[in-house]
């Protein structure tokens, strides 16, 4: 190969500019010709396609969002937006490409290289972490401390008025976000998609707090909370039972998309998109970069599509432990 295109696809998530730079500086040091790709999979169909250098990615390691921008494209879904994609990537001489994206990113791109028989490698960018086949995504890390960071937030104002918070937190329909800053942020409660009982450890837990004249309460509810619906359902639930307590809820919402990566989705994103090229550079096709026990992996598309990322249990266990 001799030319390689990038490109961000989905919702944005901090530390894809990380990667964007390892992909175009580890392509200038392997002497390959890089281009970026701007709004993802949209640009590529539009032909909003520019030559990149390592100038291009200069002063950005520390920049949320995505210089290249993102889009989640509805045309590229369809075979004839493929079609236009790859008249594009002919007309462009580009040999290869490494989508930085979630599982929506690397449906596409699984098609598109099956398709049109060109070698794609997938780098992890989402807040949710719900890939299958990597410990973490790009985003999820920084993402975490700023849901941990609003969540002491509003505890201060939680215990100034010894009131019970409903936060919501992204994750699409997955728990991870909400697990996971629900035990680094001591919440009492943590409502996730993913178990069905959570309804019943809640009225537990509410019923102890009063034993206990517990004066305030954060619950995390995971916005994919299919049962409940969402922190404002479980909280209009919650205050016709328990009308002795004072109920707020606040949803954090895309604040959690934004802000300055941490040191270690910097770090991730720099290892898994040099190893992207590194891999594409050997001949790899439709396959995800991803980080198990730190150490850099390749997972098949077709693989860390089908699987399901489990909620580790014994963090599930701690929030119950934790919140007695
Ligand atoms: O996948 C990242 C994510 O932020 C999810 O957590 C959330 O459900 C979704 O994207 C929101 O998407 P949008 O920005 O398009 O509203």
């Amino acid at each position: 190969i001799k030319k390689i295109g990038v490109l961000t696809s989905g919702g944005d998530a901090p530390g894809m500019n990380a990667a964007i730079r390892a992909v175009v500086r580890a392509a200038v040091y392997h002497k390959l010709q890089v281009v970026g790709i701007k709004q993802g999979y949209h640009g590529l169909i539009t032909d909003k396609i520019k030559p990149m250098n390592s100038k291009s990615v200069s002063n950005i390691i520390h920049q949320g969002g995505t210089i290249l921008k993102s889009a989640r494209s509805q045309e590229f879904r369809t075979v004839e937006g493929r079609v236009k994609a790859f008249e594009n990537v002919k007309k462009h001489g580009i040999d290869a490409l490494v989508v930085i994206g979630g599982d929506g990113t690397f449906t596409g791109a699984r098609l598109f290289g099956q398709e049109h028989n060109i070698p794609i490698v997938g780098v992890p960018g989402t807040i949710d972490n719900d890939l299958y086949g990597t410990d973490y995504t790009i985003g999820y890390d920084t993402a975490l401390n700023t849901v941990v960071d609003a969540v002491d937030k509003i505890r201060d104002t939680a215990s100034a008025h010894s009131r019970l918070f409903f936060i919501e937190v992204m994750g699409r329909d997955a728990g991870f976000l909400a697990l996971r800053s629900g035990i680094a942020s001591g919440a009492e409660a943590v409502m996730v998609p993913e178990i069905d009982t959570d309804f019943k450890q809640l009225n537990k837990f509410l019923e102890q707090g009063m034993r206990k004249d517990k004066s305030s309460s954060i619950v995390l509810v995971a916005e994919g909370e299919k049962i409940s619906g969402g922190a404002i359902q479980v909280a209009e639930r919650v205050s016709k039972e328990y009308p002795e307590y004072d109920t707020r809820v606040t949803i954090l919402g895309h604040i959690q998309r934004g802000g300055t990566p941490s040191a270690f989705d910097r770090v991730t994103a720099s290892r898994l998109g040099v190893s992207a090229v590194e891999a594409l550079i050997d001949d790899q096709k439709s396959i995800m970069v991803g980080l198990v026990n730190k150490e850099v992996v390749h997972v098949p598309f077709n693989q860390a599509l089908k699987n399901k990322k489990k909620l580790n249990p014994s963090l599930l266990e701690l929030t119950e432990i934790l919140s007695i």
